[in-house]
């Protein structure tokens, strides 16, 4: 089946305006998610990718409230996240759903894989639970769905490998059929050789489902097979957002590029061409105006700082933040 890409006749399932979140610190205000706005359409899939400390998961976790938000809107299906209040969020959380890098740790270890998976629905009082068979059906069924077998059931975090225990991370993620799921690393903990099962899993559920996600990960290769579309983050912004594909084929700002070469090529008789990123990191904490790749940039010029660059479409769907595409600086030389 060839994956319906259009974008076109649908009304976007999540809108993010100008959404920022800043931690208090001793140094002063670190600004971990700076301005970030997208827009994210039903059953796609959105891959976010950044070296570690860009700002990933601060984003996620601000799109579901788990850090509240400094500033900007979060629009799901049209109404302000923001705004409700904190039993109104509770309901919300049954459509927009987290599933975490490592499960161990954010498993009870206490908890059996049933307990595990039925909890979503005493929280949400979709069951009381003394209706235990009610409830079983329902884990049995996510249990097949994400591929662990029936006599796990009562079994521990601790005697399952880690990709049964993020199948079960999974399982409770879908517990109370979601509609966006941000998936925050989820295989990064996982062997080699059990990340592919993992993700095909994702992919699967996904397509039978129709689910919406964000797939949040350090590692480009990752994200490249399942995300419709990618945004690469650097130091709480984004600097680039575009179809997967064009990502890999045509990559216009030099961070993206810098990504890019470094991912390690099967082939040893191809060059590598692998850029190195020199120059100092800018910091996070109360950051100057103006480019934040800017320092350890090959193209950098005056004009790089001084102004923030805001994502701006230079092609057909592919958003860039950088003066070697803006506009603003044409005007100027003209
Ligand atoms: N609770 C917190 N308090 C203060 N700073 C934080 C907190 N959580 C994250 N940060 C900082 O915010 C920035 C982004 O972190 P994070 O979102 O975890 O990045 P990523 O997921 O891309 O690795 C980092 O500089 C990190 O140190
Ligand atoms: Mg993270």
């Amino acid at each position: 089946m060839i994956k319906n890409t259009s974008f076109d006749n649908k009304a976007p399932i999540l809108e993010v305006k100008n959404l920022k979140k800043y931690f208090e610190t001793p140094s002063g205000m670190l600004h971990a998610v700076d301005d970030v706005s997208f827009e994210l359409y039903p059953g796609k899939t959105l891959g976010v990718v950044g070296e570690s400390g860009c700002g990933k998961s601060t984003m996620g976790r601000a799109i579901l409230r788990l850090h509240e938000p400094t500033s900007g809107e979060v629009i799901f299906e049209g109404q302000d996240v923001l705004a409700l209040s904190p039993g109104e969020m509770k309901k919300k959380r049954r459509d927009m759903q987290i599933i975490f890098q490592d499960p161990f740790a954010s498993l009870n270890p206490r908890m059996t894989i049933y307990e595990t998976i039925a909890e979503p629905f005493l929280i949400q009082k979709v069951y009381r639970k003394n209706e235990v068979e009610k409830i079983k059906v329902e884990v049995l069924n996510l249990m097949k769905l994400v591929g662990l077998a029936e006599r796990l059931i009562n079994s521990y975090p601790h005697e399952l490998d880690g990709g049964r225990r993020q199948r079960i991370g999974i399982a409770r993620a879908l517990a109370l059929k979601p509609k966006l799921i941000i998936c925050d690393e989820p295989v990064s903990a996982l062997d080699v050789s059990i990340q592919a099962q993992i993700l095909n899993l994702l992919q699967d559920i996904q397509d039978k489902l129709g689910l919406t996600l964000i797939f949040i990960t350090h590692d480009l290769s990752v994200v490249k097979h399942l995300s419709d579309e990618i945004a690469v983050m650097y130091l709480g912004m984004m600097v680039e957002k575009c179809k997967a594909e064009d990502l890999f084929k045509n990559p216009l700002h030099p961070y993206t590029k810098a990504l890019l070469s470094a991912i390690p090529i099967p082939n040893p008789d191809l060059p590598g061409n692998q850029i190195t990123l020199k120059g100092e990191l800018t910091s996070p904490i109360e950051p100057e105006p103006g480019c934040r790749f800017a320092k350890r940039c090959l193209y950098a010029t005056p004009g790089c700082t001084g102004r923030d660059f805001e994502l701006k479409e230079v092609g057909k769907d592919h958003f860039v933040a950088c003066i070697l595409y803006d506009n603003t600086k044409n005007q100027q030389e003209a």
